[in-house]
């Protein structure tokens, strides 16, 4: 199980992660990822300057634009 917290600031949000919300939404629907994916939303990170920011188990990801953010995860889920 990976979990990803996407920031839901109104920075980050409004900068690519309402986007990547969706992206990742869908991913998890169309792969069946329920029980392997815990996506959560997080309110600012006080690291507006430096987004969107994304934090994948602890890790934070800066400057995370929704074209990378499967990339990301992918990453993650060959790690496990
Ligand atoms: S809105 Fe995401 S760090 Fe502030």
């Amino acid at each position: 199980m990976i979990t990803v917290e996407i920031c839901m600031g109104s920075s980050c949000y409004s900068r690519g992660n309402s986007q990547s919300l969706e992206i990742v939404e869908n991913y998890i629907k169309e792969k069946k990822l329920e029980d392997q994916i815990k996506l959560q939303g997080k309110l600012c990170l006080e690291n507006c300057s430096e987004g969107p920011n994304i934090i994948v188990n602890g890790n934070i990801h800066r400057r995370c634009n929704p074209e990378c953010v499967i990339d990301l995860i992918s990453h993650y889920m060959e790690k496990k």
